[in-house]
Formats: C-alpha cells, sequence, structure tokens
C-alpha cells in the first residue's frame, strides 16, 4: 500500500510524475472531471486548516470525487494516545473505539484518508492499518503536500530543469524539513539561517546531508540569515510559531528577532530577481514585512493555488496505484 506520509515516500520520479499530472490536469478540467468518479475521500483534521482543506476539496470536487469530513472527537480521539498499546490504551482511558478498528471500518466505504495531525506517529498508527492510502496534511514533523504544491511553483517560475538555490530563514520546522527533502530530492541548493536553538536536529541534518549526496543537491546551515541567503534565488519563510506551540510564543519570537525576512534581507541575496516564498498563513510584520510579502517578487498566491493544482494529481496517482 503506498502512502504520503514524508516526501521520501516517493521517489524522484514519481514526484515529477505528479506534478506533471496535476499541471496536466490543470489544463484539461473536462478530460479528467470524472477522474475521481465514486471515490470518498474522508477529511480527519485536528488542526486548522484553510489552504489545505479547502485546496483539496475543490480538486477532488474537479476530478468527480467526494470529500466526507469527520472530527477528531469521532475520528482521532483514540489516535492521540497512539502506541504499541491503543487498544489497551482504548480499554483503560474509555476512548469510543481503537484506532485499528476505527480504520479498518473507514476502509470498508471510502478510497483515502487525508489527515492533519499533532504527532507524525498517528498517521504511522493510521497506515499500519489502512488498505486505502493515508495522505500527510501536515503532521509536527513533515508538510509534503505543501512541499510538493513549492516544488510546482518552482518549476512554473524557473523552468522544469533548472536547479536552483532556495534558502529557508527562521524555524527548522515541518514546512521547512519536507522542503528541503524535496529540493535535495530533486538535485536542488538549499541553505538554512536559522537561531541554533531551533536548528534541525542532528539526525535531520545527517538525513538532508544524505539526499544532498545522493541526488547531487547542496545544502548548508548557518545562523546568519544574511550569509544563508547569498545568491538565493528564493527566500522561503514561514511563520516562527507553529500550531501548538503558542504556549512559547514569548521565547520563540525573541530567539527569531534577526531572522525576519525585509527588505534588507532580500537585497542580501545580490539578486534583484529573487522570489519570496510562504506557505501562508503569515504573521506579517514577525517572520515578514508587508513590503516584501506584497512586492512583486512575492510568489505566495501561486503557491496557494497551486495546492489546489497539486492535489489532484496526488489523489489521482495514490487511488489509482492502490486499486
Ligand atoms: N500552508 C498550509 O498548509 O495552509 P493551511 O494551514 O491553511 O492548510
Ligand atoms: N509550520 C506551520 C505550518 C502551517 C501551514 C505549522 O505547523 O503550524
Amino acid at each position: 500500500m503506498k502512502h504520503l506520509l514524508t516526501v521520501t515516500d516517493l521517489t524522484p520520479q514519481e514526484i515529477q510524475e505528479i506534478l506533471d499530472l496535476s499541471t496536466k490536469m490543470q489544463e484539461n478540467p473536462t478530460k479528467f472531471s470524472q477522474e475521481l468518479s465514486l471515490k470518498n475521500i474522508l477529511f480527519a483534521f485536528e488542526k486548522p486548516s484553510l489552504r489545505t482543506k479547502i485546496g483539496t476539496e475543490v480538486a477532488i470536487n474537479h476530478l468527480g470525487g467526494n470529500v466526507l469530513h469527520i472530527d477528531p472527537e469521532n475520528f482521532l480521539n483514540g489516535a492521540q494516545c497512539f502506541s504499541e498499546n491503543e487498544e489497551l490504551l482504548a480499554k483503560q482511558k474509555n476512548i469510543r473505539e481503537a484506532l485499528k478498528d476505527t480504520v479498518q471500518n473507514v476502509n470498508q466505504w471510502c478510497n483515502a484518508i487525508f489527515s492533519r495531525v499533532f504527532k507524525h506517529e498517528t498517521l504511522q498508527a493510521l497506515a499500519k492499518y489502512s488498505t486505502i492510502p493515508i495522505v500527510n496534511a501536515l503532521c509536527d514533523k513533515h508538510h509534503p503536500m505543501q512541499a510538493l504544491c513549492d516544488l510546482l511553483t518552482i518549476q512554473q517560475n524557473f523552468g522544469k530543469d533548472k536547479k536552483i538555490k532556495t534558502s529557508f530563514v527562521g524555524d527548522a520546522n515541518n514546512v521547512a524539513f519536507s522542503l528541503f527533502e524535496i529540493l535535495l530530492s530533486l538535485g536542488h541548493e538549499v541553505s538554512f539561517g536559522g537561531p541554533e536553538e531551533y536548528f534541525f536536529s542532528i539526525e535531520n541534518q545527517q538525513h538532508l546531508q544524505n539526499l544532498a549526496k545522493k541526488y547531487n543537491g547542496k545544502i548548508t546551515f548557518t545562523t546568519n540569515a544574511k550569509e544563508a541567503v547569498k545568491n538565493a534565488d528564493v527566500i522561503y519563510a514561514d511563520t516562527f510559531i507553529s500550531m501548538g506551540e503558542e504556549h512559547i510564543y514569548d521565547e520563540k519570537i525573541k530567539a527569531f528577532a534577526g531572522y525576519q525576512v525585509n527588505n534588507s534581507l532580500m537585497t542580501a541575496t545580490g539578486k534583484s530577481t529573487t522570489k519570496f516564498m510562504h506557505c501562508l498563513p503569515a504573521h506579517r510584520g514577525e517572520e515578514v514585512t508587508d513590503e516584501v510579502i506584497d512586492s512583486k517578487n512575492s510568489i505566495i498566491y501561486q503557491q496557494a493555488k497551486n495546492r489546489m493544482v497539486v492535489s489532484k494529481g496526488v489523489f489521482s496517482f495514490l487511488i489509482n496505484q492502490n486499486q
């Protein structure tokens, strides 16, 4: 069973196949209007979402499929206690149903589960019992759907075969990790600029270095934002405080002083053509200034549109492959 929990669940060839399929579907809406006919996709989200939820729902509607929404109380309540002993936990903690049973029921009616969760392990538990594809709509460690749409956006702006340099400035979070995984897998150059206490773990740095080596990409890490962005074709930012981290707002804001993407940092690339990207939602005035996010070099709404485009390719690729 092919799931999409992380970027590396896909080979570089499959990544490009999905992007090409997405583009084809977007350009020929009538031809693909029944691609997911009679298919039902269950959306199970533990956290808020605008782009991932609505962009993907529109995509599935365009392909003739059907979306069902279930709230955490009715689905993931048990999953929050994921563990090898979840059945035991289900009994002890008065959870409605063991995750194993919930998933295997959904398998009888639906063709994929699209889920946004607090813990990556929840998705792994879903995948363990599922005979239909599980697609990660964001978790604490990864955001593969975002990475796919960002790569498509980069290819649309710079050409499919051109290798470029992308600098991520800020927090080494889920978005940064998936972005680096996908860009390195396609042989691009990436650099990270952020405060030491919010760097990627040593293990993740090693993993990214290995990807760079395997696919002829390049990666550098620095605490100096200006150094990170030198020669960058793209500067990428995300909010300093991710969903679920609101309780450490003050300490993070303090740590990230000096990592705002403003005109001075955009100029430090040495190129007037550098594009600005952001997964959104943005906290204007924190990680990015209005003048940068609203500038002509900002391609944030193209990224947002591509959330919908890429969802077409992802769901038809996975559902058709697993039929
Ligand atoms: N970028 C992104 O995933 O946005 P949402 O949280 O609104 O889905
Ligand atoms: N890093 C952010 C991304 C939101 C799309 C978060 O996890 O909240």
